[in-house]
């Protein structure tokens, strides 16, 4: 064969081989995201959901301040949101389910690409920490019930009541009103955080932890512990995390579908819009339904899309931290 018959053959192969790569989805997996030259300058960067992200990402910011690691950084941010009883859709005075129990959800993912999770889990008020010693100290990525709880206590962490007297007070108003599950995000401004960052070398991780929808039916688990639905972090492209209605997101795999769309060269912004918009055109929402997600690239560009009007999120850089409301497909 001449050489040119040659290279019109491989071409033709290449170029079909890349089409069925696209058709499949494997293009994605050869194709290099557009990686701008990182704004050094402002870094590091931290989103986080909802206006509890405010307190959450000063913490994280704190933490690579004084040069502790961007994982660290996510642990210690979402912390302070499960500490805190004001937050009442995260950790310790977290809505509980509909038998009056908290159970909890949480992961964590780094930029090696390890990652760590545990669901349902009751009485221990930081479960991402329990999901980080997931994450370092067993070969699994998920635990669950029961055996999370024995894991944690195993490493040292201690029983707490999550259940405080105002929650109890909710959980019997809403027993009395007739105990009727109605899933409502956006519950007094505030929902799952997720958090994802940026260091100022370019490393990114995430961090998501809930008590999940009020009044949820015992043992219901959200989007918020499995990775690629609530968290989704690539070290080579960005980060992305989801907050509203977990079910909408498990179906979809929302974040693991931002960061993919990224690598394909979408800006934060397109990806969180189409993941979005692939919710809308797959899933039957109902009037209350809400979805917000946020990402962050390697680049430091951010992006943020909603349901439904209401989502904010917290935005911090080296040089300040502010409340950013977020554009929504639905327009009131
Ligand atoms: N996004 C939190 C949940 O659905 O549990």
């Amino acid at each position: 064969m001449s050489n040119r018959r040659k290279f019109l053959v491989q071409t033709l192969i290449g170029g079909i081989a890349t089409g069925l790569g696209y058709r499949y989805g494997l293009a994605s997996t050869i194709m290099k995201p557009a990686v701008l030259p990182p704004d050094h300058e402002s870094f590091p960067i931290i989103l986080s959901t909802w206006n509890h992200g405010l307190a959450a990402n000063k913490k994280a910011m704190g933490v690579m301040i004084k040069g502790g690691s961007v994982l660290d950084a996510v642990e210690q941010g979402v912390r302070v949101s499960e500490a805190d009883p004001k937050v009442q859709s995260v950790g310790f005075g977290g809505f509980p389910d509909a038998s009056g129990e908290v159970t909890l959800d949480a992961c964590i993912m780094g930029p090696d690409g390890r990652a760590g999770s545990v669901a349902c889990l009751k009485e221990i008020m930081h479960p991402i920490s329990v999901a980080r010693k997931v994450m370092e100290k067993t070969p699994h990525v998920m635990l669950v019930g029961d055996g999370a709880q024995k894991f944690a206590l195993d490493q040292g962490f201690e029983k707490t009541n999550l259940l405080t007297p105002e929650m109890n007070d909710n959980y019997a108003a809403w027993k009395a009103s007739g105990a009727s599950y109605a899933p409502h995000a956006n519950w007094e401004n505030h929902d799952t955080i997720g958090l994802i960052a940026i260091d100022i070398n370019g490393d990114l991780a995430g961090a998501c932890t809930t008590s999940g929808m009020a009044f949820k039916h015992p043992g219901r688990v959200g989007d918020s512990p499995i990775i690629g639905a609530g968290l989704f972090v690539d070290n080579e492209v960005g980060a992305a995390t989801a907050t509203g209605e977990g079910e909408a997101v498990m179906k979809t795999l929302g974040s693991f579908l931002i960061v993919e769309l990224m690598r394909q060269g979408y800006s934060p912004q397109q990806a969180c819009e189409l993941a979005v918009r692939r919710i809308v055109a797959k899933i039957k929402v109902h009037p209350h339904f809400q979805i917000g997600y946020i990402a962050l690239n390697k680049s430091g560009e951010v992006g943020a899309y909603a349901y439904a009007p209401g989502f904010q999120y917290a935005f911090s850089n080296r040089n300040e931290t502010r409340l950013v409301d977020v554009k929504s497909e639905k327009k009131n």
